[in-house]
């Protein structure tokens, strides 16, 4: 039984000049497994490129001040005891004290309502910036996990950085803690309460303190660049074996100092987000006229301009990313009259809405950028980890034979300079592969597929020999050329992780190079985006050059990789 207290949303924020305990702390037990190993760094989250990604302007800057003037320390005390609501909600969560018998003092933070994963609550913590802070708190919920991570801007970026997990049960609290500092230039800060499930969660003895003696920061230290200029280019040192590219988005280019980086390396790009089918489907047009969009449902491409506008004016060529996908393709698409509440459409129905959307982008891309596009990514992702085809929505409506008909449509519909690609990730395992060169099969028979694309997300443990071979069988078996697609390096936690991670781009690159001048067809190479908390990986520190853009040994390795053939 519980019952409503409080709900009120005054910010309380109690000074004191306890810190936390010193030193390198690993979280407490009840730390999910693989999470707990990245406490303190930056979790895989997806960038600011989310809908409805959080807003946190609403940082109060009279509490700073009174905080500073009070000469204290910062600190978030929660035992939810006195029954003040003192956390916001993030996204639609809605937030409540309530009673709750488990709790240490009889009452707990109540979050409920999450319709997204990172639905929850929010901590305001500006007054921690530049401070290392040890996190902690008590949960209890049916999801399986519940994570507490610091989201904040650096250079106008918004990054998300996982601080501990617990695995949870629905009966008792289980504690965590975890310790992170936080950069001196980063603003909005808050500390927050998530979980991939979507279901409520209970929050105890939830605390955020600083470590050590504590710094006030009255305004986030300015963010500076290393000077790129003088870089030796990407572009230039592989021009004459393939194209190098790198995933970008409208606010990357939109920032001088990324977007030169961007004209200096590369001679194509991706864009991250803004090509897939939930970023040009228009939800509102299509049901505003089931009549003229039952089967072609309304596209938008006004947002496409900032991408392909930049590659065109900078002599770059774009992989289109991507046409038919399980993810980040909304679900009323798979629904008769696009409502989800009724009855999946059905394969009919369905291919003529794949054959309009291809052929939508098609002609769009075709009239406003000829020539731009070089490949399109037409499936993507379609074997299952288990084994097998994926069972997607696609999967279920149109039936085994949906990859087929995507790359027959994308043929029809193509300009002939556009290659027409299978893209996936860990396509190099043997299972994998074999899954893959099974479906793809009839589609190379039918001539309907000029390149498979590797994605690519890898970590410094895999396989370089096992990823080559899986490279050369596809063009073996299919006569297929090879783009490296989302190209990301995961480091170790090692000390020496950039070396180490530069070393194994090093080996990595001289094998690429090697093979293709064995005349093996590689003839593209993208990095999945520019420096490592921009990474949608960004805890694994995958990309080549760090977050000033001062360079990595991964990028000298790149570069070094050419005069060592
Ligand atoms: C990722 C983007 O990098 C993120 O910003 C987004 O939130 C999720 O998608 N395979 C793909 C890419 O084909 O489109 C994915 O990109 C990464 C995995």
């Amino acid at each position: 039984m519980r019952k409503l207290i409080s709900s009120s949303v005054a910010l309380l924020l109690v000074l004191a000049l306890s810190s936390c305990s010193g030193g390198a702390q690993k979280p407490d037990a009840g730390a999910v497994g693989d999470e707990a190993a990245n406490a303190g760094t930056t979790a895989a989250a997806p960038a600011d490129t989310r809908s409805g990604a959080p807003d946190t302007t609403a940082v109060t800057e009279e509490l700073s001040n009174d905080m500073q003037e009070n000469n204290g320390v910062p600190s978030i005390n929660e035992d939810f005891a006195g029954g003040e609501l003192t956390a916001v909600k993030r996204g639609s969560a809605i937030l409540s004290i309530v009673q709750d018998d488990a709790a240490k003092n009889g009452r707990a933070l109540f979050i409920e309502g999450r319709k997204e994963s990172w639905n929850g609550a929010d901590y305001k913590a500006e007054l921690f910036r530049g401070n290392e802070i040890e996190v902690k708190g008590s949960f209890r919920s049916a999801n399986k996990a519940v994570r507490v991570s610091v989201q904040f801007n650096v250079r106008g970026n918004t990054t998300y950085n996982m601080v501990f997990a617990v695995n949870t049960n629905d009966s008792t609290y289980t504690a965590g803690s975890g310790k992170y500092t936080i950069p001196a230039s980063a603003e909005r800060i808050v500390v927050y309460i998530e979980s991939d499930e979507l279901k409520d969660i209970y929050c105890d003895e939830f605390s955020v303190n600083v470590c050590g003696d504590y710094t006030y920061y009255e305004e986030a230290a300015e963010a500076l660049f290393a000077n790129t200029s003088e870089y030796p280019s990407l572009r230039d040192t592989y021009a004459d074996l393939f194209r190098i590219g790198m995933a970008v988005s409208p606010a990357i280019l939109s920032k001088p100092q990324y977007a030169e980086l961007v004209k200096a390396q590369c001679s194509s790009i991706t864009a991250e987000n803004d090509m897939k089918p939930e970023a040009i489907l228009d939800y509102g047009t299509s049901i505003s006229d089931l009549d003229k969009y039952q089967e072609a449902p309304a596209m938008k491409f006004d947002h496409l301009n900032v991408e392909l506008g930049f590659a065109r004016d900078n002599g770059m060529t774009v992989r289109g990313h991507t046409l038919v996908w399980h993810s980040q393709t909304p679900e009323w698409l798979f629904y008769k009259d696009y409502d989800r509440s009724g009855e999946l459409a059905d394969r009919e129905l369905m291919l003529k809405r794949m054959e309009n959307y291809i052929k939508g982008m098609m002609e769009w891309t075709t009239a406003n950028y000829p020539g731009l596009i070089s490949a399109w990514d037409v499936v993507n992702e379609a074997a299952a980890d288990e084994g097998g085809m994926r069972k997607s929505l696609w999967y279920q409506t149109v039936g085994e034979d949906y990859i087929e008909k995507a790359f027959e449509y994308a043929r029809k519909y193509a300009p002939e300079d556009a290659k027409l690609f299978y893209n996936d990730y860990n396509s190099y395992q043997k299972k994998k592969q074999e899954d893959i060169l099974t479906f793809l099969r009839p589609v190379a028979a039918a001539g309907n597929i000029d390149g498979v694309g590797m994605q690519s997300h890898i970590g410094t443990y895999m396989s370089i020999n096992e990823y080559m071979l899986a490279l050369k069988k596809y063009v073996e078996e299919l006569g297929v050329e090879i783009h490296i697609t989302e190209l990301d390096i995961g480091a170790d936690k090692s000390d020496d992780w950039e070396e180490k991670q530069g070393k194994y781009f090093s080996r990595f690159m001289k094998k690429i190079i090697e093979l293709k001048n064995e005349g093996v067809p590689i003839t593209s190479l993208t990095l999945w985006g520019i420096s490592d908390s921009l990474s949608w990986k960004a805890g694994d520190r995958p990309l080549v050059f760090r977050d000033d853009l001062s360079r990595k040994p991964a990028f000298d390795a790149m570069i070094n990789a050419r005069a060592e053939e």
